[in-house]
């Protein structure tokens, strides 16, 4: 199995090549698969056009405005890795990330099954989450599950996953869109 090491300007295999997109292991259960490709077209109008309602926007701003601040202020480190656990197929990094990595510090890295538009504006590893630690060589400073969180059958492999593949003074984002509101804390670190 090929492992990566992250820097920022993409992912080293073992040989030293470099690459901004790698993928990994896909959702191989279809009834889970299904569930994900039968939201495409919602991701494309809301991912891909940036189709939002206005008060998804400025929740979203907020929580980038949290993001960056826990960032920029608690993150003592000259490099901050940040991985974005389902971040859909928008090339572009999302509302709640963008130009929080104007600063070379912060690193965003984006996660994603969905094998649509795999060369990104932003580093992209196309897989699924639980079992990554399998691949990576490198341990993250920030996890952020934007709406995503409800997307996984088994929380347990996900806090267990998290538990390997983070840095003991990580930060964790959650973000979570009821009846168009956001709510975020942080639970690590
Ligand atoms: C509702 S979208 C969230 C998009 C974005 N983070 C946001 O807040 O707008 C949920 C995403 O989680 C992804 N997802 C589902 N199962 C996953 C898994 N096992 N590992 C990683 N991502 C997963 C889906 O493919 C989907 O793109």
């Amino acid at each position: 199995m090929q492992r990566y090491h992250i820097t920022q300007n993409g992912f080293v295999d073992q040989n030293q090549n470099l690459s901004r997109t790698i993928q990994t292991e896909l959702i191989e259960d279809e009834t889970a698969f299904a569930k994900q490709d039968n939201s495409l077209d919602e991701y494309k109008e809301t991912h891909e056009k940036e189709n939002l309602s206005p008060q998804i926007v400025y929740l979203m701003y907020h929580f980038r405005r949290f993001i960056g601040y826990q960032i920029m202020t608690n993150l003592k480190q000259d490099i901050s890795y940040t991985l974005d656990v389902g971040c859909e197929i928008s090339r572009k990094i999302p509302l709640y990330f963008r130009e929080i990595n104007d600063c070379n510090k912060a690193i965003y890295i984006g996660l994603d099954p969905i094998p649509t538009n795999t060369n990104r504006d932003y580093l992209f590893i196309n897989g699924k989450f639980e079992g990554l630690h399998q691949f990576l060589d490198t341990f993250f400073d920030c996890l952020i599950f934007s709406t995503s969180l409800d997307h996984f059958p088994d929380l347990e492999a996900v806090v267990c996953e998290i538990r390997k593949i983070i840095k003991k003074t990580a930060w964790f984002f959650l973000g979570r869109a009821t009846r168009s509101q956001y709510c975020w804390r942080i639970n690590y670190g």
